[in-house]
């Protein structure tokens, strides 16, 4: 199976939209210069920033290394960001690496024990760290000690090396898959949510000042309205902006711009995409709303249902544009309003004249409450 939150398992198509939340290797490099350096710098999130600014004042007043943190949430959010922020608030330096770069426990057990005292290691995609790797992680982080294996076969021994106090930041799309016992060696673990259009727009306006264009707040509210609740995606459709402005417009982004510039590239006012809008069409006008088998949707639209289900529908689910049944997929009302026709009478999700409507749509089996599968 694919996992659509997952930068690293992302299907090929992922990479070639405007809107989709992770990144490659040449935008992380053009994201690098746009990431807050310090806590107060970092937009929105404001639980999770007061928790973590209590743990790091706390520490560095008592002069110690902090608890290890965990940060959990969808692509795109700021999570690498905020273990940087976590060091540079420290004043400690950050050793980088991630789940599928550790092939052995050895190559971890290497990290560890060049680790200097109180610096921050960070651990991207934890959730993908190979069984005996975690092992060794249980232990270097309640223990601050690592075995080291020396000999093979039966004459093998195991000399424990004691690690000066260090703390782990790992970051997961898939808090769910972390096994328990790793779960619970973390003292603090903040989760990511998606950010609020205003939210969004102070990333934005931040942004352009970092590009050095001038935007008027009418395209920064625009923008910020169609990306998905995601920061990554805000200042993906901001460079796009800008591109548009330079290229037909006279530099400035305004709400001309922004909307111009969108319109080019297809992305609607409420973020979605060409693929989006195909499948929502071709369930409301194919189909009269469904419910219909996914393969079936997927045939209609012209791509894989595994593209159908892991780069479109999570956002259509989300925003409550599609419901997942027992039976099928299925166009709730806004789904409808949405593409401004009128939903033939008995299709799911229209007024209220048969017993077919539903008013509340609930997820179907397997789904967690905001509707994403529970896996
Ligand atoms: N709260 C925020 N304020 C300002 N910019 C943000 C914020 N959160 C994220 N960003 C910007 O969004 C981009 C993506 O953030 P980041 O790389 O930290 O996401 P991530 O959660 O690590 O994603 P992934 O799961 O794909 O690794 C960065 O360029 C960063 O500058
Ligand atoms: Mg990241």
């Amino acid at each position: 199976m694919v996992d659509p939150s997952d930068p690293g398992q992302a299907p090929e198509y992922g990479g070639e939209r405007l809107v989709t939340a992770g990144a490659d290797e040449i935008e992380r490099a053009a994201e690098a210069a746009l990431r807050p350096k310090r806590l107060d710098e970092f937009v929105g999130q404001q639980v999770v920033r007061d928790q973590l600014s209590l743990v790091l004042q706390a520490a560095l007043a008592r002069d110690a290394a902090p608890d290890h943190v965990l940060l959990s949430g969808p692509p795109g959010l700021g999570k690498t960001t905020l273990a940087m922020i976590i060091s540079a608030e420290l004043g400690t330096s950050l050793r980088v690496t991630s789940g599928p770069a550790i092939q052995h426990a050895g190559d971890l057990a290497a990290v560890l024990s060049s680790l200097e005292e109180g610096e921050v290691l960070f651990i991207d995609e934890i959730h993908r760290l190979a069984r005996p790797a975690e092992e060794l992680l249980y232990v270097a982080m309640e223990d601050f000690r690592v075995d080291v294996v020396v000999g093979k076969g039966a004459g093998a021994s195991a000399i424990p090396l004691a690690l000066p106090p260090f703390t782990v930041v790992g970051a997961t799309t898939r808090s769910g898959l972390l096994p328990a016992p790793l779960r619970d060696r973390f003292g603090f673990t903040g989760h990511l949510d998606f950010y609020d259009a205003s939210e969004l727009e102070r990333v934005i306006l931040r942004s352009a000042g970092l590009l050095g264009v001038q935007i008027e707040h009418g395209a920064a509210h625009e923008i910020a309205g169609r990306s998905r609740g995601t920061p990554r995606i805000a200042n993906r459709l901001l460079r796009r902006v800008r591109d548009w402005a330079q290229v037909r417009g006279d530099g400035v982004l305004d709400l001309r711009a922004a909307r111009a510039a969108l319109e080019v590239y297809e992305v609607d006012p409420i973020g979605l995409d060409r693929l989006d809008r195909a499948v929502l069409g071709a369930l409301c006008r194919r189909f009269a709303g469904g419910p219909v088998g996914l393969s079936t949707l997927a045939m209609t639209v012209g791509e894989e249902p595994e593209t159908v289900e892991t780069v479109a529908e999570p956002y259509l689910v989300r925003e409550g544009l599609v419901a997942r049944t027992p039976r099928g997929r299925v166009a709730t009302s806004a789904a409808w309003q949405h593409l401004g026709i009128e939903p033939p009478p008995g299709a799911w999700g229209a007024p209220a004249t048969g017993s077919l409507f539903d008013p509340a749509p609930s997820a179907g089996p397997g789904m967690g409450p905001s509707g994403e599968p529970s896996t």
